[in-house]
């Protein structure tokens, strides 16, 4: 049985869970054959139901399932997906124009984008912003701006590390599969350091943050040169790499080795900033304030939109035309973002966060209770994970993994895996969703560890 789907989306939705057909149902199967014929295979789906509405906690497909959503499609609809503030703005924007290109025909769009940026981002020196069209070409931009204004070529990054898929960016990403094998050659001047990784270092978590620190200092001085290099860039709580939470004390010791030589900090906040993991930016949980900070994801609500933020000595070190694009910063993803922004505040988003964290970590460490296979649970605020290893040994376990995903997906939850070893589901609701949803996923994960 099929249902005609909803017309709009929005947190006006019906905000449960309703399986009407199997997981995926015809209609999305038709389309799914359609994408085969049509689509490169290198793009690929986690969960291959087609969507026709969202909002709120929930996504609806076009056989008329309604999904909870622990995903917010990779950390980006923070505040739901069609959230008024967002759709009100946009729908605003799209009626006076599209696009001017803010390089030939400025708009203030972009400047109140850039002021709230300026704001919110940790620190309270001066700053300017550049924006741009997605994570990665944030990133590449980050590294150029650190470059031209050290003058300097070399770019320190980390194991696990992710920072997106163009060629710079490739070069910084930690993973090969499916990320990197057969990409290359890749972008030159790129040093990889050990990460702060409690459950994997090898002195024990209790060790981790200074030993950690120690051979990173070590290894860019005995195989760099600390200045040589132009930029250290760091996820505060790393990503796809396996939502790895460094010890306290590992990224304000990080800030300190780069401060004393000159070198900047790039702190590249683009799935844990907005208010993500319970603060506007990750790195306010320990007032690290970095040099540059690169955002995407959950800054606009779903519209694309990246910035860099920066000293802004050091963004205006770049001489005029040095930096921009055709679309970065295109006026209906800045309307996107204000509105995204203006709901943040409104809806005390962070807080929202904070508090999605004290209802699932409880839970998740109760089934690591139970589940030996469970190794870790970990995250802050809305973004959590759990990292699956062999019982007794830290033998990821994939394989495991990627069945618990499956059954929830079959369940209705929408769930999303990574970690270097696959072995890592994480959760990243859009902060907006109601209490009674976030808990009935939490019980389809547990039937879910039950079920394999
Ligand atoms: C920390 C981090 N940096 C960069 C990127 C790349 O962003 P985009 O996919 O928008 O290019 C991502 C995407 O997952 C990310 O999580």
């Amino acid at each position: 049985m099929t249902t005609n789907p909803p017309a709009t989306g929005g947190p006006g939705l019906p905000q449960q869970r309703r399986l009407v057909t199997e997981i995926p149902g015809p209609a999305s199967r038709e389309l799914l054959a359609r994408r085969e014929r049509a689509v490169a295979r290198g793009v690929s789906n986690i969960l291959p139901v087609f969507i026709t509405a969202a909002g709120g906690g929930v996504l609806v497909d076009a056989d008329g399932n309604s999904l909870i959503d622990f995903g917010s499609g990779i950390a980006v609809v923070s505040v739901g997906n069609s959230a008024p503030r967002v759709t009100e703005r946009v729908r605003e924007q799209v009626a006076r124009f599209t696009h001017t290109c803010f390089m030939v025909t400025p708009y203030e769009g972009y400047v109140a984008v850039c002021e709230e940026l300026a704001r919110r981002t940790p620190g309270n020196h001066e700053k300017r912003s550049a924006l741009f069209n997605s994570g990665a070409e944030a990133v590449e931009n980050a590294v150029k701006i650190a470059r031209h204004a050290t003058r300097r070529q070399a770019i320190v990054t980390f194991d696990h590390a992710y920072h997106g898929r163009t060629n710079l960016t490739m070069a910084l990403t930690a993973k090969n599969m499916p990320y990197k094998d057969k990409f290359g050659p890749f972008a030159g001047e790129i040093y990889r350091m050990p990460m702060a990784y409690p459950l994997r270092w090898p002195g024990g978590p209790g060790q981790c943050a200074k030993e950690a620190l120690d051979v990173v200092s070590t290894l860019i001085h005995t195989q760099v040169g600390e200045d040589n290099v132009a930029a250290v860039i760091i996820e505060p709580i790393q990503g796809e790499g396996g939502f790895v939470v460094p010890p306290d004390g590992f990224l304000p010791g990080l800030a300190d080795f780069c401060r004393q030589h000159g070198i900047l900090l790039i702190a590249d906040e683009i799935q844990t900033g907005f208010c993500r993991t319970g603060d506007w930016f990750a790195c306010d949980h320990e007032g690290v304030v970095p040099d540059l900070i690169t955002t995407a994801k959950g800054i606009a609500g779903g519209m694309p939109l990246a910035g860099v933020t920066g000293r802004a000595e050091v963004m205006d070190s770049v001489h005029a035309s040095g930096l921009g694009g055709t679309y970065g910063g295109n006026p209906v993803a800045c309307a996107g973002a204000l509105g995204a922004i203006e709901t943040m505040e409104a809806e005390d988003l962070a807080g929202r966060a904070r508090r999605i964290g004290e209802i699932m970590l409880p839970r998740l460490r109760k089934l690591a209770d139970t589940y030996p296979i469970i190794a870790d649970v970990r995250g802050r605020g809305a973004m959590l994970a759990i990292e699956l290893a062999q019982p007794g040994s830290l033998e990821p376990d994939a394989a495991t993994t990627g069945q618990v995903a499956k059954a929830c997906h079959a369940a209705g939850l929408v769930t999303l895996t990574c970690g270097t070893f696959g072995n890592v589901l994480r959760f990243l609701p859009p902060l907006v969703i109601g209490e009674d949803l976030l808990e009935e996923g939490l019980t389809i994960l547990e039937d879910a560890f039950a079920s394999v």
